[in-house]
Formats: C-alpha cells, sequence, structure tokens
C-alpha cells in the first residue's frame, strides 16, 4: 500500500492505472476504522482493480461545539487494516491540501439537508459535500463506497453527483452492527461500558416502530412510543427520530413506498445516529 499526501501524486497515480486499464474504487473515511468502514473497503476491492481508500477529518462538516478536536485517531492500526484488506494507495492529505489559504468554494444540495441531521447539525452537509465533491474529483474513480449508516449523507452525495454531473457511481453498503444491534461508529469509543450496553436500544426502538409502521400504527405514534422508550433507557436526548421516504426523505403517516425510520441520539459525549427499514 502506497501513502500519498499529495493530490498531484494521488492523480498520477491513478493516471496510471488507468492507461494500463484498470477500474478504481475508492473508500472516503474520516479514520477510526472499524468494520464498517473494512466492509466499504472489502466492497470497493471486490468491485474494482484497485482501491483507494482517503483518511481526512474534514474541519468543515463539524460544528463549533462538536468533537473535532477529540476525534478519535488510530492511524497507525488504520493503516496496518487497509495494507492487510489489499488496499493500493492510501490518501490522507494535510488540512492546507484540502483547504489552501483563500478557499472560498461552497457545494450546497437543496432540500435533502434540511431535515434529520441537517436540522440538527446545520451546515453538516455544506462540509460533507464540499468535502466529498473534491475528494471525488481528485480520486476520479469508477466507483466510491458510501454506508447506509449515514443514510442522510448517503443520499445528500448521491442527488450532489446525479445534479453535478461527476462520473463516479455511489454503491451504498449495508450498516455494519455489533451482535447486540449496534450500528458501528467510531464515536462508540467515547461510550463508557455501561453506555455500551445501552446504545443497543437505539437500534431496537427504531427495529420497534418499523415494525410498528408495518403493523398499521400512524408513523408519529410509533416514532413518539420509540422516542420515549429510547429516554427511558438513559440516551440524555433525542435529537429527532422519524420516518421519511427512503430516496426524497420526506416525511410520511401511512408509508406506501420504501420508507425509513431514523434517529440521532446523545449518549454521555456521543451523538449516536442509525436508521432502520419500514
Ligand atoms: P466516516 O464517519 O469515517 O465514515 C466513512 C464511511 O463509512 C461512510 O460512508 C459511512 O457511512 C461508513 N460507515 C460508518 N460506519 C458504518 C457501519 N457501521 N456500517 C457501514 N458503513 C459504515 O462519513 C464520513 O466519515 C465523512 O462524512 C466522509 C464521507 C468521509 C466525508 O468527510
Amino acid at each position: 500500500m502506497r501513502l500519498i499526501t499529495e493530490i498531484k501524486e494521488l492523480r498520477s497515480e491513478v493516471a496510471g492505472w488507468r492507461d494500463e486499464g484498470f477500474s478504481v474504487g475508492v473508500v472516503p473515511t474520516m479514520g477510526a476504522l472499524h468494520a464498517g468502514h473494512m466492509s466499504l473497503v472489502q466492497a470497493g476491492r471486490g468491485q474494482n482493480d484497485r482501491v483507494v481508500t482517503t483518511i481526512f477529518v474534514n474541519p468543515t462538516q463539524f460544528g463549533e461545539n462538536e468533537d473535532f478536536d477529540s476525534y478519535p485517531n488510530t492511524r497507525a492500526a488504520d493503516e496496518a487494516r487497509l495494507k492487510a484488506a489489499g488496499v493500493d494507495v492510501l490518501f490522507a492529505p494535510a488540512r492546507s491540501e484540502i483547504y489552501p489559504d483563500g478557499f472560498s468554494t461552497r457545494v450546497i444540495v437543496d432540500g435533502l439537508t434540511d431535515c434529520l441531521c441537517g436540522a440538527s447539525r446545520p451546515g453538516h452537509f455544506d462540509g460533507v459535500t464540499q468535502v466529498v465533491c473534491k475528494l471525488l474529483n481528485m480520486a476520479g474513480a469508477d466507483r466510491a463506497y458510501f454506508g447506509e449508516k449515514d443514510w442522510q449523507q448517503l443520499t445528500v452525495v448521491r442527488r450532489m453527483v446525479r445534479d453535478l454531473n461527476i462520473a463516479t457511481e455511489i454503491v451504498p453498503v449495508p450498516t455494519v452492527r455489533a451482535p447486540d444491534g449496534l450500528a458501528l461508529s467510531s464515536r462508540n469509543a467515547y461510550l463508557s461500558p455501561e453506555a455500551l450496553a445501552v446504545a443497543p436500544r437505539l437500534a431496537q426502538a427504531l427495529a420497534e416502530a418499523a415494525h410498528d409502521i408495518r403493523s398499521g400504527m400512524a408513523a408519529s405514534g410509533a416514532c413518539a412510543k420509540a422516542t420515549e422508550a429510547v429516554l427511558e433507557t438513559g440516551f440524555a436526548k433525542v435529537d429527532y427520530l422519524e420516518c421519511r421516504t427512503a430516496d426524497g426523505l420526506e416525511t410520511v403517516e401511512k408509508p406506501d413506498t420504501a420508507c425509513r425510520v431514523f434517529a440521532a441520539a446523545h449518549l454521555e459525549t456521543a451523538r449516536l445516529i442509525d436508521n432502520w427499514p419500514v
């Protein structure tokens, strides 16, 4: 595995692969890798001749009081895992490489970014689309891999790629969970052993809400019930727990199309998100 920190080097490596007729996959991450990230890498490995993984903790997608400064960093372990998984290039640029002095361009997807995490983390998705647009341009890959765990992010990125005619196919990868149902997340590292015992309750509550809605309960009632259940088990705050359409993220009361229930909730210092199909 080759470690690259400069955009021009990444471009020239990928151009060399292209000359040889190789297909290329890219897996954007912020590091602190776990089995969820690695399932994206495996999907990329299986579908392409060459795989690039990026590690960049993107400052523009963090709010002022969020965890940018304390975001977990497990760089040595990340490199070992990526190497063992057969990744060809790790692209890990410095902040100044991505955002040089005078950087002033924003990428904003309207509508899809107003709700859910967009409402509770204003500006978050503007930072995500800004950096993902740049990473996709730099990598020039055939395919890019995104986890369904961050369903809204996946939806927003897909819309951006369609609207801006970026020539990379966005490939969704199912959420990887611990045996107790907890969606794997770099932020689970913030949780105490006691909180780790409570955290799976979020996924259980979503599964119950999805079941209630399938059984005919109105979505608002099912979500209110699930919110209560999450708060009762020890989560401090629920930012949202809502049923929305899978593609357009529109609110629904009686789903007649593909829908999911989405939640974000605070436990100790962590803000956990998850979603479940109805
Ligand atoms: P990060 O949180 O590091 O996640 C990188 C990718 O891994 C995302 O596509 C995310 O959905 C996926 N992922 C995380 N946990 C997962 C799980 N349990 N199962 C399956 N996939 C999972 O998301 C970001 O970084 C950033 O916003 C980024 C896209 C890199 C832009 O900065």
